[in-house]
């Protein structure tokens, strides 16, 4: 090569990489990527409007957390140090608010009532974080504006009590009123900005909420950032779009090669999620325990997945749709969910068949199966005790769900020249066959068990 092509060669390069730099529109591949999972709508359609039925999935593992929690606690904890929590693939956290609220009290009964907490929910970087934070905030500075003057009272009492020298007994006579104080606080109008499930930091001082929009698959806090770390159905999304011609789900499919090629992805992904934990767990310091995280995903068992009546359904409605002309054969091929719902054995892998998570201080505690019913044929039956037979809402609420998690795998797999408003307008055809297919199916007939398999991991 000679020394002029070298020069231009560097030159290019260089100018290449200003521009990656410069232009990170370009770096990030929106469409291949973030599409894959979005979750989220702003407005009335927002995830905790549509999704809140996902809290019993979050509750079904309450105890055992809670029970987890209280163990990890030491007296020894040292004080002046925010106890962290984390919630990846948070959405816009409104189903683990209740959890929060209960583990904030252990750990103020074990480390006393002023222990400063931080709560910090990640998600990836197009999901609505807006929706998180007014969730969150309500308008507290308002309460307290027109609480202050009967404060300044307070002030004045305390200050020109006659019993000087044993103010102790001043607030004991205070506390009925602060304790009204209190009442006016908590039964106050203003609730939060979206006001339920109402959110733990309307009602405790000194607990710190912030958000990340970055991608569980990279590290997204300092190393030895958390004391507890929580993750509800979203590791079983795949870092990165897949394809399965046959099927929009592995364990439907035939295609074994393209199965193997699923399984080893889904594989580097949980080891990656763990490495990059393995950092952000706080580690073991003399008396001080290490963090703990608890990570609850969707599941397969040997013989059967998650909601696998409505994965089959979904595969029906894509051949309707090749048939009825709606999407081409290519589009239907392409149609994939890139997410891979672990059994027991493909959880426990990377925890006893290599040292690179124990090398990290990482160790598998338990995992837990747990099994949720479909919550839509249980509110569907108990209308039935009542006497209606109201299918048109078990049809419309189950869909609504099911668009939430699957509407990106249709959307992007749609052929680029189709205009953004098509796109769009094949999606809406597409549920809305989905929907009548439920509102002519008998609700228990779909049997749409939730499978979790819940990981309880430790560093020491
Ligand atoms: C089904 S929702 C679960 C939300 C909430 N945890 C719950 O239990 O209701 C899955 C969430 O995982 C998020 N997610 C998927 N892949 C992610 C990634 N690589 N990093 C962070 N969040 C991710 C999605 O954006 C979505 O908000």
């Amino acid at each position: 090569m000679s020394v002029f092509r070298y020069f231009r060669a560097i030159i290019l390069f260089t100018h290449y990489r200003f521009i990656k730099l410069n232009n990170p529109l370009k770096t990030i591949p929106v469409g291949l990527r973030w599409t894959s999972h979005g979750a989220m709508k702003t407005g009335a359609d927002n995830y905790g409007n549509v999704m809140r039925r996902n809290k019993k999935i979050v509750d079904v593992s309450q105890n055992e957390i809670l029970k987890t929690v209280d163990s990890s606690l030491s007296p020894s904890r040292v004080k002046n140090k925010a106890y962290t929590i984390g919630d990846y693939g948070a959405a816009d956290g409104s189903t683990t608010i209740g959890l929060i609220r209960n583990i904030i009290d252990i750990v103020r009964e074990k480390c006393g009532k002023d222990q400063e907490i931080h709560v910090i929910y990640e998600d990836i970087p197009t999901n609505d974080l807006n929706c998180l934070v007014q969730r969150h905030n309500g308008d507290r500075d308002i309460i307290l504006s027109y609480l202050l003057p009967i404060a300044t009272s307070y002030r004045h009492v305390l200050w020109s009590h006659p019993l000087k020298g044993d103010r102790d007994i001043i607030p004991s006579y205070l506390l009925p009123i602060a304790t009204s104080y209190r009442h006016v606080l908590w039964s106050h109008p203003l609730k939060g900005l979206i006001p339920e499930p109402r959110s733990y930091c309307l009602d405790y001082d000194n607990v710190y909420v912030t958000a990340s929009g970055t991608d569980f698959y990279k590290q997204c806090v300092p190393s030895n950032t958390f004391d507890l770390l929580m993750s509800f159905t979203a590791v079983h999304f795949l870092s990165r779009p897949i394809i399965l011609t046959d099927s929009i789900y592995r364990l439907l499919s035939k295609n074994e090669e393209e199965k193997e090629v699923i399984k080893k992805l889904a594989a580097e992904d949980w080891l990656q999620f763990w490495k990059l934990r393995g950092k952000e767990l706080k580690q073991e310091l003399y008396f001080y325990p290490g963090g703990c995280a608890i990570v609850s995903s969707v599941g397969e068992t040997e013989t059967r997945m998650s909601i696998q009546n409505n994965f089959k359904l979904l595969n029906d409605i894509l051949e309707k749709c090749v048939s009825d002309n709606i999407i081409t054969k290519t589009e239907k091929e392409n149609t994939t969910y890139a997410a891979c719902f672990r059994r027991q054995d493909e959880i426990k892998e990377p925890f006893v068949n290599s040292n690179v998570l124990t090398d990290l201080g990482l160790h598998l505690h338990q995992v837990k199966q747990e099994l949720v019913p479909c919550f839509y044929t249980a509110e569907w039956k108990q209308r039935l005790d009542t006497g209606v037979d109201d299918r048109d809402k078990f049809a419309h609420d189950f869909t609504s769900n099911v668009r939430t998690f699957t509407y990106s795998s249709i959307y992007r797999a749609l052929d680029s020249n189709r205009s953004e408003q098509e796109k769009s307008i094949i999606c809406d055809k597409f549920y809305k066959k989905y929907e009548n297919a439920l509102r002519n199916s008998y609700p228990p007939d779909l049997d749409s068990l939730n499978i979790l398999q819940v990981a309880y991991v430790k560093k020491k």
